[in-house]
């Protein structure tokens, strides 16, 4: 595929009233739990990045109806016919889970518990990703799975519809993980338990309850939170409503806190707590930010984000927040680098198994772009000056939306433009990116490759 560079330059304030794509994670979910509850689902806000439509197109593959409704509508509806739990059937095709780490692993917990036999492979970034992480615990259940050495894709998956009950702690914060053994749960008699010893996003148990499935959750004696389902629930269809995304809205919410006289206004993002550590962050470090018009929409909470340019300073990110702010730590760097004195980011191992190594590329982006940064094996320090670096760089994305869009929000501030050197995957997650920065005020460009 031929790259797509793209250039950002210096703009002037940012202002207006948006809303962003739908949440990728809950999307997923949507797509994942309708095609296996009984009767139709309507979904209002589907996010259509490449990696949900991936989603989409598997659980076709599996037997699942799902149609988009009206393409031309404002919001995007999809109405997914679900075939009850255990009904998928065995896919013809190999499930190309392209860019996405969370449909590779969610599926192949829903797929552990079908008598079906599944190939999986996704794109260059996918096949070098852990799977492990969720081959062990569904081994245990009773799937079985051949794979390239260490777990990783291309692989078979071999399920079964015996597969047993188990209570597994997780040895990772790992959401996708949790995800993948409660979704192996649901078509295996008897309670399957994850146990949790830092909370990770929980929009798997918001989704499966409002499809009416039992899921408890309880705090042990230690502290880690116990999550349950109870299998073979009968689901019937749903109306789901994706709110938009808190990682998507992390970047106009940089670009405006870090543009002078910027006020924006981002309407309809989810706000649930495990997801909203950046925000958190950012307050701390002096940024304005107003939550308004709190509401709760299918389980999930929902606001209106009002930004106001502000001056930043340096702050110490404690590592129990990462899988609240997991995703964006990226664009935290980047409002680092402007901000004022230091910023300490500990418990950063993960970053190092997303869709590139994040730790790497934001050392290497923003030194590139004349920050002071200092990358430890799990942790990161930026050394902000009160200013915007030089810029003036060509930075690497390798095959990662969020790396892409952070230096892009980045080349909005610097005095030299910032180029990144391929925005193709920035349609992952945030499809519209470039038009919606370019509509506040924004000046990103398409451009001639290292110029
Ligand atoms: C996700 C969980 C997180 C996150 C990813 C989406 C999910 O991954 O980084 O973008 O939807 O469950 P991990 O579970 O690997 O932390």
């Amino acid at each position: 595929m031929p790259l797509r560079p793209l250039k950002s330059l210096a703009t002037g304030p940012l202002s207006g009233r948006v809303r962003v794509p739908g949440d990728k994670s809950i999307s997923h979910r949507a797509l994942m739990i309708g095609a296996i509850a009984v009767g139709e689902t309507v979904i209002h806000g589907l996010l259509t990045g490449d990696d949900v439509l991936r989603t989409a197109a598997a659980m076709t593959a599996l037997g699942a109806t799902i149609e988009r409704a009206d393409p031309g509508a404002p919001t995007d509806i999809w109405r997914v016919h679900g075939v009850g739990i255990g009904g998928l059937r065995e896919s013809e095709q190999v499930l190309d889970m392209g860019n996405s780490g969370t449909a590779a692993r969610l599926l192949l917990g829903l797929l552990a518990s079908h008598p079906v036999t599944s190939f999986f492979t996704g794109d260059a970034s996918l096949v070098k990703r852990p799977m492990a992480r969720v081959i062990t615990p569904l081994e245990q259940m009773g799937a079985q799975v051949v794979s390239r050495s260490r777990g990783r894709f291309p692989l078979a998956l071999i399920g079964s519809d015996q597969t047993v009950p188990i209570t597994y702690r997780l040895p990772v914060p790992s959401a996708q993980v949790k995800s993948a053994v409660l979704l192996a749960g649901l078509n295996t008699a008897g309670i399957t338990t994850v146990i949790e010893t830092q909370p990770t996003r929980d929009h798997s148990e918001l989704m499966l309850r409002h499809f009416g499935v039992t899921v408890v959750t309880e705090i042990l004696e230690d502290g880690a939170l116990a999550v349950s389902v109870t299998g073979q629930p009968e689901i019937t269809g749903r109306t789901v409503h994706v709110p938009g995304d808190p990682s998507s809205a992390a970047f106009l919410t940089v670009a405006a806190l870090l543009r002078p006289d910027s006020d924006v206004t981002i309407l309809d993002v989810g706000v649930n707590p495990r997801r909203t550590g950046l925000y958190d962050t950012l307050i701390e470090m002096g940024a304005d930010i107003q939550f308004d018009n709190r509401r709760i929409e299918a389980g999930e909470p929902v606001a209106d984000l009002r930004v106001r340019a502000s001056a930043l300073h340096g702050v110490t990110v404690p590592a129990s927040r990462a899988p609240s702010m997991i995703d964006e730590y990226p664009i935290l760097s980047v409002a680092a680098a402007c901000a004022d004195g230091t910023t300490v980011m500990n418990g950063l191992a993960e970053l190092r198994v997303k869709e590139s190594d994040r730790l790497a590329m934001i050392a290497n982006g923003l030194t590139a772009c004349g920050a002071k940064v200092e990358a430890g094996a799990d942790s990161l320090i930026v050394h902000g000056t009160g200013r915007p670096p030089a810029g003036g760089a060509t930075v690497a994305t390798a095959l990662d939306h969020r790396i892409a869009m952070s230096f892009l929000v980045l080349g909005a501030t610097t005095a030299q433009p910032v180029q990144v050197d391929d925005g193709t995957f920035i349609d992952t997650s945030f499809p519209g990116f470039v038009a919606l920065i370019n509509s506040l005020g924004g000046a990103i460009k398409p451009a001639e490759a290292n110029s």
